[in-house]
């Protein structure tokens, strides 16, 4: 089993140890509610580096909805199960005291991108996604950290904001990963009804067909989601869609 660690400290005590023995560190952050997408990044750290370190913090800061962060999975023992099968060495568990010492009055923000596509839609998510993986990109210290493409547009953030602040923690991107009817795995699907679970396959299958972004949109309300946008960019068609009370996101070419 992974050793979890509940603080900065502890973890900069290994780290110490792990570069006087020139071991590169792997860090792969999630709020935890683990699944086989999780289970991709972690396989890849592992494969890429002696050392593997995962963090599980449900990030207050990104939240815009109050409903959506205290009823976000939580389930420290069974992650556990999974980091362990993927070759975890470490599990970074801290507090919201550890991790917000003072509060947020510091926080990082990008002024463009970030108040874009999903950035429209949740006011304040990206200060709030940047301001937590700034905070874990230093507290990791890793030669590389792993994100999935499933969140392209919080990928591409968080590189641009390596690029600007020059951390020199490199982000290695990694594809979706799917169910076998094509929705993308994430960690809310769990609280999909039987009945929304059996329409959400509907949203990529949409993606990948409709010729063009307002065909998407206008095929997803026909058939039942509520569409926060579809929008093609440089190559990357971006959808966001509501089933009920759960928000799910995915990008595939355009
Ligand atoms: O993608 C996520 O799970 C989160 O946004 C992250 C990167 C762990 C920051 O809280």
């Amino acid at each position: 089993m992974p050793k979890i660690i509940h603080t900065v400290a502890e973890w900069r005590a290994l780290r110490a140890g792990f570069r006087a023995s020139r071991q590169a560190v792997g860090f792969v952050p999630t709020m935890g509610a683990l699944h086989p997408g999780h289970g991709s990044l972690l396989v890849r750290a592992k494969q890429d580096c002696p050392v593997v370190l995962a963090s599980v913090f449900v990030n207050p800061t990104q939240f815009d909805d109050k409903w959506d962060y205290e009823n976000y999975p939580r389930m420290l023992d069974t992650d556990c199960d999974l980091m362990d099968r993927s070759g975890v060495d470490y599990v970074l568990a801290p507090s919201a005291a550890e991790m917000y010492p003072n509060g947020t009055r510091y926080l990082v923000g990008e002024t463009q991108f970030s108040r874009e596509l999903c950035g429209a839609h949740r006011p304040g998510h990206f200060d709030g996604v940047l301001t937590v993986v700034m905070k874990l990109l230093q507290i990791a210290d890793a030669e590389r950290a792993y994100f999935g493409e499933k969140d392209q547009q919080q990928l591409q953030l968080i590189k641009g904001m390596c690029t600007a602040f020059f951390l020199p923690t490199e982000i290695v991107p990694c594809p979706t990963i799917r169910e076998a009817d094509g929705l993308a795995m994430s960690s809310r699907n769990a609280r999909l009804s039987p009945a929304e679970r059996a329409l959400a396959p509907t949203f990529n299958r949409v993606l990948r067909s409709a010729p063009d972004a307002t065909q998407a949109r206008a095929q997803l309300e026909a058939a039942g989601f509520v569409v926060d946008y579809v929008e093609d960019r440089e190559g990357i068609r971006y959808g966001a869609v509501r089933l009920g009370k759960t928000r799910l996101i995915d990008n595939v070419a355009s």
